[in-house]
């Protein structure tokens, strides 16, 4: 069980498989140290937005079956990352997964804080091309609502926080170095939204992604150490208090050269998240 997780996570994306396979080959002289890479660990109720997903019949139920984060964002609504239900990433088609639960409340996956919310219905962004990673969103409902207060609103299309330079923070109970450590308990770490060229330079559709401004969002550490990581898909970049992105690809973690693309969350249909 322990294997098929770091298996179908790193099946996830070819390049992202690759980084793994040869962790931090490239990576310079930056050495993360902490997930999400280079992060610390967070209270669940300083962010009870972040939900983690979780099968522990995909996934085993060592960290409660954790494979990628969510995001609240109405009572009944989770969203998170198209990929992350994916037949790659389950092993199996989503259809034939029975336990996809939502773990909300909860920072150590294997404390019992929070709650476990079954996943009633999944919709994908009809926009997402599970070949580019294009449109990274797919709508989660649960079969019983979190209280309001716990939700985070989307930073609406030309808001300030997705201008280059802004400072911003992911979450995750993803990997911690790049080698397959997966964290327990919830992190975080700062980031910074990076110039779409930073991106379009790193992926040019060569080897790895392609960057496409439209649907992606591109943020990182340009100094490296500091980035998502294998298993934080689907979890959210927060800038100004409001949601920007979702964590959806990148070549190796917290590489100076590779920062992390996100889905832009400008882009995700309308309807899906409150915008302000
Ligand atoms: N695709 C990965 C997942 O399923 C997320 C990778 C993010 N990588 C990065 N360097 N920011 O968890």
């Amino acid at each position: 069980m322990r294997r098929s997780f770091a298996g179908s996570l790193t099946g996830a994306l070819a390049l992202t498989a690759m980084a793994v396979a040869a962790p931090q080959a490239s990576g310079g002289t930056t050495t993360p140290d902490g997930v999400v890479v280079g992060g610390q660990p967070v209270q669940i109720s300083q962010s009870p937005w972040v939900v983690a997903l979780s099968s522990r019949d995909r996934f085993g139920g060592t960290r409660a079956g954790q494979f990628c984060g969510g995001v609240l964002v109405a009572p009944a609504k989770v969203l998170t990352a198209a990929h992350c239900v994916s037949s790659e990433v389950l092993g199996v088609p989503l259809a034939q997964v029975r336990d996809l639960e939502v773990i909300a409340g909860r920072s150590e996956l294997k404390g019992a804080g929070g709650r476990e919310i079954a996943v009633s219905d999944v919709k994908l962004n009809p926009a997402y091309d599970s070949k580019t990673n294009a449109g990274d969103f797919a709508l989660l409902t649960l079969s019983s609502p979190l209280p309001a207060a716990d939700t985070i609103k989307a930073a609406g299309p030309g808001h300030a926080a997705y201008t280059a330079g802004t400072g911003a923070v992911v979450y995750g109970w993803g990997d911690t170095t790049g080698a397959g450590s997966y964290a327990d308990e919830l992190r975080a770490a700062p980031v910074k939204v990076l110039p779409d060229s930073a991106c379009e330079r790193a992926y040019p559709g060569l080897v790895g992604g392609t960057y496409r401004a439209d649907t992606m969002l591109c943020a990182g550490d340009e100094n490296g150490g500091h980035d998502a990581c294998q298993g934080d898909s689907g979890g959210p970049l927060v800038a100004d208090g409001r949601l920007i992105g979702l964590v959806s690809w990148g070549s190796g973690c917290g590489q100076a050269r590779n920062p992390g693309v996100y889905a832009r969350l400008s882009a995700a249909p309308e309807t899906w998240a409150e915008r302000s």
